[in-house]
């Protein structure tokens, strides 16, 4: 990983809001920064599954919060970080993972389909920024990562929507990075390929059900279409995450699906 710019403050003083910690990768993150000290905020829709969630990440002896709401709703990031706040003390990293990944044919992507998957990978990331901002600048700390992925760095068949949502994450990430590292928040997006986890068993089970392929015959060509020849496992999209959020390198952009993954900006 490239040089880091500064050693980032004891783990006691994080507060960490993890967006989709009820499942999948976000579950897997927050663990990760649970036992490295973070106290978490984890947010998803799903209160039952959010409140399972917690429980395995209290179990590490880390102070966890939860909030169940939907985050294509304008107001929600607010609402998080001053739960946040009140609870647990004002945000210094924001990790927006939260997400669908809608996969149709171009006829059949709807404009409504565009603008939720906007609202979900484009819109709460740029609404957790301008709620967290003007407290991180008066620290001179911060961080905001995106769960991008390789569909924001090229393109993926039936995935129009998501596809260019991605890469509207990773844009956002680009320029949210070049106007806030000289104020000291570090803004990143990390992209891995295809992840074995909820949203992948999902589109799998989708094309089974067109009877393209069996579900395990689709599993494995989206696993051949990473780079790596393989699926990523959540645990270590998870611990490169909190490698990047504890180390602050000085890119923006790091591509997961690599032997030896790199920041390509
Ligand atoms: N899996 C992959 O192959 C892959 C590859 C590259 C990047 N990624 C990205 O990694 C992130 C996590 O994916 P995953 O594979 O872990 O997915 P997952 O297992 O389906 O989990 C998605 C999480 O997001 C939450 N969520 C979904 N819609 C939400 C909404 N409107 N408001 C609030 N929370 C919402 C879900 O909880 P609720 O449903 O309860 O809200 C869940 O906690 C996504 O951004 C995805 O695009 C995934």
């Amino acid at each position: 990983m490239a040089a880091r710019r500064m050693a980032t403050p004891s783990s006691a003083s994080n507060v960490t809001i993890v967006t989709g910690a009820s499942r999948g990768i976000g579950l897997c993150i927050a663990k990760e920064l649970a036992v490295r000290g973070h106290r978490l905020l984890l947010v998803a829709r799903d209160a039952a599954r959010l409140a399972t969630a917690a429980g395995e990440v209290a179990a590490t002896g880390a102070r966890v919060e939860t909030l169940a709401l939907d985050l294509r709703d304008e107001a929600a990031a607010a609402a998080a970080v001053a739960v946040a706040e009140r609870h647990l003390g004002p945000p210094t990293a924001i990790v927006n993972n939260a997400g669908t990944a809608p996969s149709d044919k171009v006829e059949n992507t709807t404009p409504a389909m565009l603008r939720e998957t906007f609202a979900l990978h484009v819109g709460a990331p740029l609404a957790f920024a301008r709620a967290c901002v003007p407290h991180m600048k008066a620290a001179g700390r911060g961080c905001l990562l995106h769960l991008a992925s390789t569909a924001g760095l090229r393109g993926y068949a039936f995935t129009s929507a998501y596809t260019a949502a991605k890469h509207g994450m990773v844009g956002l990430a680009r320029a949210l990075h070049a106007e806030l590292r000289p104020a000291g928040i570090d803004v990143y997006a990390i992209c891995p390929g295809f992840v074995d986890s909820d949203i992948t068993r999902a589109a799998a089970a989708a094309i089974a059900a067109r009877g393209k392929a069996t579900a395990e015959q689709a599993f494995q060509r989206m696993a051949a279409q990473n780079r790596i020849g393989r699926m990523h496992t959540p645990a270590e999209v998870a611990a490169a995450v909190a490698e990047v959020l504890h180390d602050r390198p000085a890119g923006c952009v790091y591509d997961l699906d690599r032997d030896e993954p790199a920041f390509v900006d």
